[in-house]
């Protein structure tokens, strides 16, 4: 293998070729601390030309191929396996904004430049990016690619891949594709930038992309309100939906439980509304008018909520420390959850119209078969995405316990979820851990045609093996 390693230091310079247990280290774990890997160098590209000459030795010695970004990903998509024999290709080093044009509104963009460095680029020229999720600070634009990054503006934005107008992407065979034009129509055939998206690394290596950018809004306003149940919550939405239409840019939902797990671990992140609801709903209009505006609107629709009897309080952030706090408090539930340990996580959407009785069956379910576990909900409503998350009883150990269990906890989910015609994943992806739950539940046509596409774009196997599908 020597031999190869100083081929990778020929293409790269040895110092991009990482090779020694400690250097590698940071590159082998996941977020949640699920999988650690091994691997046989990680190696640092600068540019296309260089992905594009790895993926050919690669190809040629056939070795394969981890594509990694932030490595925030919850499905091990960019963890390699225990083999040793797996290259990782980080793209971090791939980090230059190549344009902003004002008048195409558009960023072009490296695969390595993370997500907040370009909201900031966006905001300095008067543009809003609108991709926000909480591993912001760290994840990467080509990671948000890979798997078709949600978050917290998808109700008004749509997904990373609604945001993106073109890419540039090294195949299997270590060809360079450009499909970077920045056109917001083109009917030229097949998509194959939707291809890519979403594809998690194993159908070719994202290097660059065109993404859309919009104006920043005048004002926002954001508010925290009191929710007894699921169907109160879904016809406020459905209220805020039909009052303030565009302006509503996020719909965000808390339980008491997650929220109390946020006040164990973080307890400056109290809820600011009295005598914890049951939901707590957090809401955000943007407007492009003027803050006088938007704030009327807002405190119309709520007053009207009242009076519907929708929600029980109401606070309104009075300035954009408060109004960032509370978004705090809504992100911090995933750090609070990694605070108190091995949790299993479920990233699902449902139709709207479905959710209530799904998440009413599945946790009487869950606590029928698992007596004590604590159900951990939260998620984008605004878009049907939960995130329906199971930590172990309290006193038990929670390895032990996921161990135990987590096949058939995630099968009692997903089997609901197929029930209620919604998705095992939402937002997060694949990975390595829906593997085996994609293949039993997005139906057998879909899975053999993902399978086709696989074998079609990737004949040796070489990206990502083992991810999303095995062929
Ligand atoms: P990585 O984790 O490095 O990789 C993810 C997958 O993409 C892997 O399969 C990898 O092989 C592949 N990949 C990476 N780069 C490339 C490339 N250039 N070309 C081809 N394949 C590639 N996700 C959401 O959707 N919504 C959220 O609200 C959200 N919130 C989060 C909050 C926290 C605190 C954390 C830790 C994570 C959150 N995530 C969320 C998950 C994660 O941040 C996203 O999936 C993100 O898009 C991953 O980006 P990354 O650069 O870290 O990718
Ligand atoms: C979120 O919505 O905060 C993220 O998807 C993270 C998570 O699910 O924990
Ligand atoms: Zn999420």
């Amino acid at each position: 293998m020597q031999g190869l390693i100083d081929q990778f230091g020929d293409i790269l310079g040895k110092e991009y070729v990482l090779t020694q247990d400690q250097d590698k280290a940071p590159y082998l774990t996941d977020w949640r601390k699920r999988y650690v890997g091994k691997a046989l160098a990680v190696l640092l590209p600068k540019t296309t030309i260089e992905v594009a000459k790895i993926v050919k030795l690669c190809a040629a010695n056939h070795v394969s191929i981890v594509p990694q970004g932030g490595h925030t990903g919850f499905c091990g998509g960019a963890t390699p396996d225990e083999t040793g024999q797996q290259v990782i290709l980080n793209l971090k080093r791939m980090n230059q904004i190549r344009e902003i044009d004002s008048a195409n509104q558009t960023i072009t963009l490296e695969a390595g430049c993370i997500l907040q460095a370009v909201q900031e680029k966006a905001a300095a020229q008067d543009f809003l990016f609108p991709l926000s999720l909480g591993a912001e600070g760290s994840c990467m634009i080509g990671g948000n690619l890979a798997t078709n990054a949600g978050g917290t503006n998808v109700l008004r934005y749509g997904n990373t891949r609604d945001l993106c107008l073109g890419l540039e992407v090294v195949t299997a065979q270590g060809e360079v594709w450009n499909g970077m034009k920045g056109l917001r129509k083109d009917n030229t055939g097949y998509d194959l930038r939707d291809l890519f998206i979403g594809s998690e690394g194993t159908l070719g290596i994202i290097t660059a992309a065109v993404m859309k950018l919009y104006p920043l809004p005048i004002s926002q306003w954001t508010t925290l309100v009191a929710s007894q149940d699921i169907a109160s919550t879904i016809a406020l939405l459905n209220l805020f939906q039909k009052r303030a239409t565009s302006l509503l840019t996020g719909f965000e939902m808390m339980t008491q439980e997650s929220l109390a797990l946020n006040e164990k671990h973080f307890p400056q992140m109290a809820n600011p509304l009295k005598g914890n609801p049951p939901f707590t709903i957090l809401i955000e209009l943007s407007d492009h008018e003027s803050e006088e505006h938007v704030r009327k609107l807002l405190e119309t629709i709520l007053e009207e909520a009242f009076t519907a009897e929708l929600i029980s309080d109401a606070v309104i952030a009075s300035n954009l420390s408060q109004a960032n706090a509370f978004w705090h408090m809504r992100e911090h539930i995933t750090l609070a959850q990694a605070e108190e340990g091995a949790n299993l996580k479920h990233d699902i959407t449902i139709p709207l119209s479905s959710l209530d009785s799904f998440i009413q069956e599945t946790d009487a379910l869950m606590r029928k078969r698992y007596p004590g576990v604590r159900i951990i909900n939260f998620g984008h409503l605004g878009d049907g995405n939960l995130h329906y998350n199971i930590a172990p009883p309290l006193g038990s150990d929670p390895k032990a316990f996921n161990l135990a269990n987590e096949k058939a906890i995630h099968e009692l989910v997903y089997s609901q979820v197929e029930r209620c015609q919604g998705s095992i994943s939402a937002e997060h992806g694949v990975g390595q851990l829906k593997l085996e739950g994609l293949r039993a539940h997005k139906g057998a046509v879909a899975h053999d045609l993902m399978k086709t596409l696989k074998r079609a774009l990737d004949p040796q196997n070489i990206l990502n093996p083992h991810k999303v599908v095995s062929i």
